[in-house]
């Protein structure tokens, strides 16, 4: 792409996913990395989350989640997902779409390990999704997984991550006028060479 350059420079949209992102964490107020992640359930009902991304790898994108949770059971079902982040610090967005695989290995004992201990154990008490009696039921929970698994848990088997291998990464950023500067890589499939496109704001 010719005219294609400064803040949308390279040919390697992950090497500027991981750029905008490291430009946006002093920037914006709190969690520069929320992503709102976009699922369908099995009737093709749309639903959408926020969740922070935790990896920009060479290839794709990881967040971590509960898999008993609709969001997991969604991503199960359909193996796909969409997901936007947007930051309005700096007034620009990024898109992507693509085929979902959970991350329930080494990788996510590792993050698993990282988090604070009371995220670690708040993970095994929280039964994400479904109906709850009450607060209190849920800090009874929190001091049961205590007793049981001390300050060393493991990470929990219904715990782990997903990861987000695209199809599709659109950069946004904003224009004067609503002239908007939009750039789109697409493959068929994850194997495929990437074409890149600029879009019409
Ligand atoms: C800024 C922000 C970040 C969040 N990060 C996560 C996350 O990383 N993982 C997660 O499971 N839920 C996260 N949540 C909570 C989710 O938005 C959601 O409430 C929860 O995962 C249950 O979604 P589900 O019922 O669609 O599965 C976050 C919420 C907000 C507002």
């Amino acid at each position: 792409m010719a005219d294609r350059s400064g803040i949308f420079a390279g040919d390697n949209p992950f090497e500027i996913a991981r750029r905008w992102l490291a430009e946006a964490e002093p920037e914006e107020l709190n969690d520069p990395n929320a992503i709102a992640l976009a699922t369908v359930d099995a009737d093709g009902l749309p639903n959408a989350r926020m969740v922070l991304l935790k990896d920009i790898e060479d290839a794709a994108f990881v967040f971590y989640t509960n898999y008993g949770s609709a969001k997991a059971r969604e991503l199960d079902g359909a193996g796909k997902a969409a997901f936007v982040m947007h930051w309005k610090s700096l007034r620009r967005q990024v898109r992507v779409r693509g085929l979902v695989s959970r991350e329930d290995g080494p990788q996510a004992d590792d993050y698993y390990a990282s988090r604070s201990l009371k995220s670690r154990l708040g993970a095994w008490a929280s039964h994400q999704s479904q109906p709850l009696a009450s607060r209190a039921t849920l800090m009874a929970e929190v001091a049961r997984v205590t007793a049981q698994h001390g300050t060393s848990p493991k990470r929990p088997p219904f715990w782990g991550g997903f990861r987000v291998t695209p199809v599709e990464i659109e950069f946004w950023a904003d224009g004067a006028f609503r002239l908007h500067d939009r750039f789109v890589w697409r493959r068929e499939t994850p194997g495929a060479e990437w074409q890149i496109d600029r879009l019409s704001p």
